[in-house]
């Protein structure tokens, strides 16, 4: 499974790309609005330092608008992945991009109906939004479900499931066992997967035990 980071954080981006961890990166308008920062300037700057499918999102709802935008932002760099909403005019939008080399991630899925319109647009990835469907008291995962068992019959299919609104650990590992292409979770989810005490209380005993053999590796 690959995973993209839902910020638009310069810092936190470079922290992560550290880890050694991220295949990718995932913005959306609201994550720009929090940086305060310039939007063209920050998808740039992303692009620069993860080489894997950074996500920039169409502001317009428009076809031709959407389009123009979709096309200038794909000018940016080799990795960006334009995002449209799932809207007929953002699927028009898609459609297009794919014919011309750029690739497409489809945003604000909600629905195993939509996921199959996404698929048919030719989207490199579908964003069904668990979190937000856990929000209003349906089961996020089953859309996962759904929609992982749906793309499998056609395996034609090219479209990436890309699980996004990703609120915990336990969302990561019941898309990973679903077998979702792709999680998109903040920096705080990924820095949550590697805690367990019983790994601190181990390693504690370790480095104190190996304090007591007075050797050196090195
Ligand atoms: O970027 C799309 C998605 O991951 C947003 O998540 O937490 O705002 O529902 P959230």
């Amino acid at each position: 499974m690959k995973f993209f980071i839902d910020t638009a954080d310069i810092a936190e981006i470079r922290d992560l790309a550290d880890t050694g961890l991220i295949d990718g990166v995932t913005t959306n308008p609201s994550l720009v609005a929090k940086t305060g920062r310039n939007f063209l300037e920050t998808i740039a700057e992303i692009c620069s330092i993860v080489p894997g499918p950074v996500s920039a999102e169409v502001a317009a709802t428009d076809f031709q608008t959407m389009l123009a935008e979709g096309r200038h932002l794909a000018k940016i760099a080799t990795n960006v992945t334009v995002k449209v909403p799932l809207t007929p005019a953002g699927l028009k939008t898609c459609r297009v991009l794919r014919s011309e080399g750029t690739m497409v991630n489809v945003t604000l899925c909600f629905s195993a109906a939509q996921a199959l319109l996404a698929a048919k647009a030719g989207a490199s990835f579908i964003s069904p939004f668990v979190g937000r469907l856990d929000d209003i008291g349906q089961t996020g995962m089953d859309l996962i479900a759904d929609i992982v068992a749906m793309y499998r019959q056609y395996p034609s299919i090219e479209t990436e499931v890309l699980v996004a609104s990703i609120r915990s650990p336990l969302h990561v590992v019941a898309a990973a066992k679903l077998g979702a292409h792709v999680g998109t979770f903040p920096g705080s989810v990924l820095r949550q997967m590697y805690g367990h005490p019983l790994t601190d209380k181990g390693l504690a005993t370790f480095v104190s035990d190996w304090a007591k053999t007075g050797q050196s590796i090195l």
